[in-house]
């Protein structure tokens, strides 16, 4: 097995869902707390061990850059009025040179297409995708839970998909694992086939894909034919099924930690609620008044 060094984001969402919030900012600079969503999928990813960050980014979205880089005029500030806490949170949002690439999704043709834009930069090595709407709250990184998986198996190559159990309504919104059969430990399975976004009645299970993968370079081989699937999309989805096929081993995981899809605007304000509460600083006062307000509401 090799390892995984490099990670794609796909950036280039329109986030119409957050208008007006998005028309001049990128959804993905939404806070949550005190960082940006991506920041959260960024930090995970470094976190676990990867070294190169290739975001998929389109027009509109130069925020992002920014924000990963120096900030002189504010950091030269803050060092000469000795605001050191702030200076260290600034300068943790910039990395060593070269530790992330962009490359542009000229057209939105889908989630597989927009990791097939970043082939090049990707070579010919297995690389993990994260999908920065969702984010994850738990104690180790979700990406770091899937390559400790990763690292222990046999294959010589292999898919890993992060999954969580859902309501069967609710798979008409994921990518859905067919289970061929559970492992030992209770949390991994073998799965023998996925589609995207199957109606409850046609899916084959309700294990359902959240934003984070392990992929091997063969995925990339059937982007490469740039056939469209659900929604006339160029899915992901259809690939890594082409890669099952082809006998690469594929497994689906259940990582520890909640998960929050801040691609909607129920995931997003619960996410703020729920990190809000799990920080250590704002966490303690902010329960008795968030239960008040709830209890307002019940009244
Ligand atoms: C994408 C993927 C889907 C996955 C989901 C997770 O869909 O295509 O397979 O389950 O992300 O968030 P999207 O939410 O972009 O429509």
């Amino acid at each position: 097995m090799r390892r995984i060094r490099k990670a794609v984001l796909p950036v280039a969402g329109l986030g119409t869902r957050f208008l007006p919030a998005t028309k001049a900012m990128p959804k993905e600079m939404l806070t949550v707390v005190d960082r940006p969503v991506i920041q959260h999928a960024v930090q995970e990813a470094l976190a676990s061990g990867i070294e190169q960050l290739i975001f998929v980014t389109g027009r509109g979205k130069t925020a992002i850059e920014d924000h990963f880089d120096h900030a002189f005029e504010l950091e030269a500030t803050l060092a000469a009025r000795g605001k050191t806490d702030a200076l260290q949170t600034v300068e943790a949002t910039n990395f060593p040179p070269g530790t992330i690439a962009y490359v542009r999704q000229q057209e939105p043709l889908g989630l597989g297409h927009a990791v097939w834009c970043a082939r090049h930069v990707i070579g010919d090595e297995p690389f993990a995708v994260l999908l920065p709407d969702d984010i994850i709250l738990g104690d180790q990184p979700c990406l770091a839970q899937l390559l400790e998986v990763y690292n222990g198996l046999d294959a010589p190559g292999a898919n890993l998909i992060g999954v969580e159990g859902v309501e069967p309504e609710m798979t008409r919104k994921f990518g859905v694992l067919d289970i061929d059969h559970w492992h030992e430990d209770g949390v991994s399975f073998t799965a023998k086939g996925i589609v995207e976004k199957p109606e409850p009645e046609d899916a084959p299970s309700n294990m359902a894909v959240f934003g984070r993968y392990i992929l091997d370079n063969s995925v990339l081989k059937h982007l490469d034919r740039q056939e469209s699937g659900a929604g006339g999309e160029i899915q992901l989805t259809d690939a890594i099924d082409a890669s099952i096929r082809d006998g690469v081993e594929t497994l689906g995981h259940l990582c520890e930690g909640r998960r929050f899809d801040c691609g909607s605007k129920e995931g997003f304000v619960l996410a703020n609620v729920a990190y809000a509460l799990n920080d250590g600083v704002i966490g303690p006062g902010l329960k008795p008044a968030i239960k008040a307000l709830v209890d307002d509401e019940r009244s």
